[in-house]
């Protein structure tokens, strides 16, 4: 057994790949203070963002000759961590001691992913990189919005993204109206990696930039990691407003604390004519009204007993996200 939080041994989105150049920039994930730069090879990095020497932020440093360098004394470290200069004793040959921490990283979905601890012998299959299965889609063109600084903890906002409930009111004119707020009866069920609502049908008058008239959509939602879920709508025989509109739009939260997030989308869509422009101001406007909602929440964290707040039978969903948190071990941005 491990006294690791389950949390360091998944992947979590830090930053947009296309934002990480060579330009060391600061990030925090899971409370741990991270510098993230690219070397000469084009590979991303993400270290602790503290110089074994004295302790400086790294990312207050810059990249030179594809190395590393501390803002302080000008200690260089190559790509794997390694020091290799230290200007003040040239001569000096450094050693396992004096090299920067590493994580794991891994680049996907547009994004840079980071891996705070490798998971122990008991691994979950939610230790793979979450599986964002629109991806590999051909016919959808991607592209991702964010990022959003939230003060709002990962899973708060995760719900949120899995809540239809609120469309009439927070994104009312927009996701949903205040006339037609009902949530018909949806189907909930757990699968290897997380959980999945099918059959999720909501009034929406505008769901897309393409909607013109409201028209009945049809969800499924899926959590394919505790900080991950995915929205899928596909065009249904029969449908007209929202006729021929394949999309499937993925929420990536960062855990930066327990009481505060970032947030982005990855948006595939059979939209290749929009401008990435249009398509990320339609996520902009939606997040922002969800925003001052998120941030007012409390408790920040989201509380995993089962009576810690009321229910209704349109919260199933959630229901469900918070028994697969619970039972996945998480630990950080919840109230067990
Ligand atoms: Fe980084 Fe001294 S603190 S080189
Ligand atoms: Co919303």
């Amino acid at each position: 057994m491990t006294d690791t939080l389950i949390e360091k041994t998944l992947w979590h989105p830090v930053a947009l790949s296309h934002a990480i150049g060579s330009q060391p920039q600061a990030a925090n994930l899971l409370g741990q203070p991270l510098v993230l730069w690219r070397d000469a090879d084009g590979q991303a990095h993400a270290w602790a963002d503290q110089c074994p020497h004295r302790g400086a932020r790294l990312s207050l440093g810059r990249v030179h000759g594809g190395q590393l360098e501390c803002p302080y004394h000008g200690w260089r470290f190559e790509a794997g961590g390694a020091c290799t200069h230290v200007p003040a004793v040239p001569d000096f040959q450094p050693g396992a001691r004096h090299a920067a921490t590493t994580f794991d990283t891994r680049e996907a979905y547009g994004m840079l992913w980071v891996r705070l601890a490798a998971p122990s012998g008991d691994a979950l299959p939610i230790h793979d990189l979450p599986l964002f299965a629109a991806e590999t889609e051909t016919r959808l063109r991607k592209t991702t919005s964010g990022p959003y600084t939230v003060a709002a903890s990962a899973p708060r906002i995760i719900e949120n993204f899995l809540d239809m409930a609120h469309f009439g009111y927070v994104h009312e004119g927009w996701l949903g109206s205040r006339d037609k707020p009902e949530i018909p009866p949806y189907e909930v069920k757990p699968t290897p990696h997380g959980v999945l609502a099918t059959q999720c049908l909501a009034w929406q008058p505008r769901s897309s930039i393409h909607a013109e008239s409201g028209a009945q959509v049809e969800y499924t939602y899926e959590v394919t990691a505790p900080y991950m879920a995915v929205l899928t709508k596909q065009p249904e025989p029969g449908s007209t407003a929202i006729e021929g509109l394949w999309e499937s739009i993925a929420m990536f939260v960062c855990p930066v604390t327990e009481e505060s997030s970032v947030a982005w989308t990855r948006m595939a869509m059979n939209d290749f004519e929009s401008p990435d422009a249009r398509l990320i101001d339609f996520q902009n406007v939606i997040f922002g009204q969800d925003q001052p909602v998120l941030e007012s929440q409390q408790p920040k964290r989201l509380p995993l007993q089962p009576n810690a707040e009321a229910h209704s039978s349109a919260d199933r969903m959630s229901a469900a996200y918070r028994r697969y948190l619970k039972d996945s071990g998480i630990a950080f941005g919840v109230i067990r």
